[in-house]
């Protein structure tokens, strides 16, 4: 690794500005992140009517829920060298496809085993676009916006996981009151699923119209393409400069592949790393347990089904408001004091969590509940730890994974630690109800353990990228002592 940060020639331009063509093109891509939050959500309206209507125990029901969170695993693996083959726009187009089969598939499923392949199938598009989605957008984003235009999909994704709920509601209200009931002669739970077939099918014709990365370009020879994007949409301010800057940390473009991601020392080369454990810190703070069991946590603090529905609701809200604080942020403050602040914030909260739970009394259905003041305690801790997650890790990790790699490895890094996520993410989902058996306490200081250690995690390692160009990433350096040059 370089260790001087001039060799790229990188500074931030004092030009650049942030044209609309480029939030325009970075909306787009950022629609992948509205079907990944749907998506992965949009089954919570849906499984109890699946459980009836197929007569599912808890276990079947169980892996219908989280089968799809493998698939994006894989979606996430296969999307890196796809994108470095054929382009990202294309990748944005299959995961489009990938979404649209599976919803109209998962909607007509005539059995649970079908149904799970569907779920699968829009798995793989989850998986694609959260690795193309965050790739695409920092290639074409001048850098003194990158962190903004990066948590677009943050935005997108938590829209994504509102509307779900939202639609989800909306059509069992039509419907009559449940997922199960029938309307226009086909069950409630059928349409929230074969409605993503709308956002699935504006993606992929949005994504038809979008240019290609200039850096994908200038890696396959076709600088005139690159340069035309460059002055076209990026606002670069010196194209020819630029072009350069990327030529020259493309120059072992041709051996491109998984294997460039091997390092000398630990497997993988550090950078690899860090890219991992960001995602795994993401997701081992168990923010998802907050999204996919919302409603049994809610019920024990001492709201009945409805209630437990709205808050949920205002929770998803929050979420939203969260993101868009944290895109007001993130170009100023700097990646590594909001993700501190972050981990700080959802350490406390959880192990508020955690203490609450301690009060818990468990019901004859094996449910439990939170006598006073703990309930409230619980509720605002809740509402905290998704708010400190929101404005920090969430959009953050994101932004990180999209801008720490250098040009030659973005795409294969990125599907390396997506799939990481995507598989943690399913560990924290599935053994959920297994920690919680043995309580609750143990499941939220466990998180709040991992909170924990991720803010060593940031101080040790996390560099700041705020600034930076992508040509000057094969200069960062991961300690906390090449910070202080
Ligand atoms: C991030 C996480 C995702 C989570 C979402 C919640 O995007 O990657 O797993 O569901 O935040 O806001």
């Amino acid at each position: 690794m370089s260790t001087s940060s001039a060799s790229a020639g990188a500074g931030p331009a004092p030009t650049q500005r942030l044209n609309a063509k480029v939030v325009g093109i970075s909306i787009a891509a950022a629609v992948g992140g509205f079907l990944f939050g749907f998506d992965t959500s949009v089954i919570n309206g849906a499984v109890n009517a699946l459980s009836d209507e197929f007569s599912l125990g808890a276990g079947l029901t169980g892996f219908a829920v989280s089968s799809a969170l493998l698939g994006c695993a894989v979606g996430a693996w296969f999307a890196g060298s796809l994108a470095n083959r054929f382009g990202r726009i294309p990748v944005m187009v299959i995961a489009a496809a990938l979404f649209f089969v599976s919803a109209i598939g998962s909607g007509l499923a005539f059995g649970v085993w079908d149904l799970i392949v569907w779920r699968v199938v829009g798995g793989l598009g989850v998986g694609a676009a959260s690795v193309i989605a965050p790739a695409y957008i920092a290639e074409v984003a001048p850098a003194k916006f990158r962190g903004r235009l990066g948590s677009l999909q943050q935005l997108a994704i938590v829209l994504g996981i509102f509307v779900a709920l939202l639609s989800n509601a909306l059509i069992a209200t039509t419907a009559g009151g449940s997922a199960e009931t029938f309307w226009f002669g086909v069950s409630a739970w059928r349409w929230m699923f074969m409605i993503e077939a709308v956002p699935a099918a504006v993606y992929g014709g949005m994504a038809l119209f979008l240019p290609e990365s200039p850096r994908y370009l200038i890696r396959r020879g076709e600088v005139d393409r690159a340069s035309k994007v460059l002055y076209d949409y990026t606002g670069e301010p010196d194209v020819n400069l630029k072009i350069e800057q990327i030529r020259t940390t493309l120059e072992r473009e041709d051996t491109e592949s998984l294997r460039d991601l091997v390092g000398e020392r630990f497997g993988l080369k550090p950078i690899v790393w860090l890219g991992i454990l960001l995602s795994l810190f993401q997701q081992l703070v168990g923010i998802n347990v907050i999204f996919y069991y919302s409603t049994t946590l809610w019920q024990s603090v001492g709201f009945d089904e409805s209630q437990a529905l709205l808050t949920s609701t205002f929770t998803s809200v929050m979420n939203i408001v969260a993101t868009i604080i944290a895109i007001l942020l993130v170009d100023r403050v700097g990646r590594r004091v909001m993700l501190l602040v972050g981990s700080a914030g959802m350490a406390v909260s959880l192990a508020l969590m955690a203490l609450a739970f301690s009060f818990g009394q468990a019901g004859a259905d094996g449910s439990v509940s939170l006598p006073d003041p703990w309930s409230t305690v619980a509720l605002i801790a809740a509402n905290a730890f998704v708010m400190f997650f929101g404005t920090t890790w969430g959009p953050l990790v994101w932004v990180l994974l999209g801008e720490i790699f250098p040009n030659r490895i973005r795409a294969s890094a990125l599907a390396v630690a997506a799939a990481a996520q995507w598989a943690a993410n399913w560990a924290v989902s599935a053994s959920f109800p297994t920690l919680s058996d043995i309580g609750l306490t143990f499941a939220y200081g466990l998180y709040a353990g991992f909170a924990a250690l991720s803010l060593v995690f940031v101080y040790l390692w996390v560099p700041e990228t705020k600034d930076r160009e992508l040509e000057d990433m094969d200069s960062l350096r991961l300690s906390r002592s090449s910070r202080r040059g």
